[in-house]
């Protein structure tokens, strides 16, 4: 799948931080039972990599990427684990879109917008979205780089989720709301499933 289609799947990508790899697969289950079915597992915790193999294995309909991707070689461990896709929170130096596994790249300013489109990006990850602008910047990004789209990423929720697919240039909005650590912590996947089936109504 092109990140295109796979940024095309559901309104929102869950940004899931696995501290017990055991909870991987309940909680994929969860959210892909409330119709989001792309999953970024972020490389924060040690459980993360366990988390994304088991996710791949066992959830069946989950698109499972892997997210806080912060440099080359952790772009080559993401495909090398099995991931469709990674998410940079920003730009890695001297990656292009072409590589082992598709890159979401992060941007917050004009000046690193047009060094991603120079190496060739047209999909980017506004990073931290509230903070960098929010639905104001991508307003105005998008007169000067039409070709620009984003997964605005930081600070978006339930409460201002909608705003930002409102706009021409998001292609879907990410979030950990959709997954509270305590929810996960208490096994309560009803909850996330519940959540999940807002979120993906969010866009009919
Ligand atoms: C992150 O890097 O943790 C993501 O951007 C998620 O941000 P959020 O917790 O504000 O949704």
């Amino acid at each position: 799948m092109t990140l295109e289609e796979i940024l095309a799947r559901a309104p929102v990508i869950p940004v899931l931080v696995i501290e017990d790899a055991a909870h991987a697969v309940p909680l994929g289950r969860a959210l892909v039972a409330g119709g989001l079915s792309v999953l970024e597992v972020t490389f924060r915790t040690e459980a993360a990599a366990g988390a994304i193999k088991a996710m791949i294995a066992e959830v069946e309909g989950a698109i499972v990427g892997a997210g806080t991707v912060l440099d080359a070689p952790m772009r080559q461990a993401a495909a090398d684990l099995g991931c469709q896709f990674a998410v940079s929170p920003g730009l890695i130096p001297g990656e292009r879109p072409q590589g082992p596994v598709p890159l979401l790249p992060g941007v917050a300013t004009a000046t690193e917008l047009m060094a991603g489109l120079a190496a060739g990006f047209e999909l980017f990850k506004l990073f931290p979205a509230n903070v960098a602008g929010g639905t104001g910047a991508l307003k105005a990004f998008h007169s000067p780089f039409a070709k620009a789209r984003f997964c605005p990423t930081g600070g978006v929720s339930a409460a201002n989720a909608a705003e930002y697919l409102a706009l021409p240039n998001v292609a879907c909005v990410g979030g950990s709301w959709v997954a509270p650590a305590d929810a996960v912590k208490a096994g309560d996947w009803d909850r996330i499933t519940r959540l999940a089936r807002e979120a993906s109504a969010l866009r009919p």
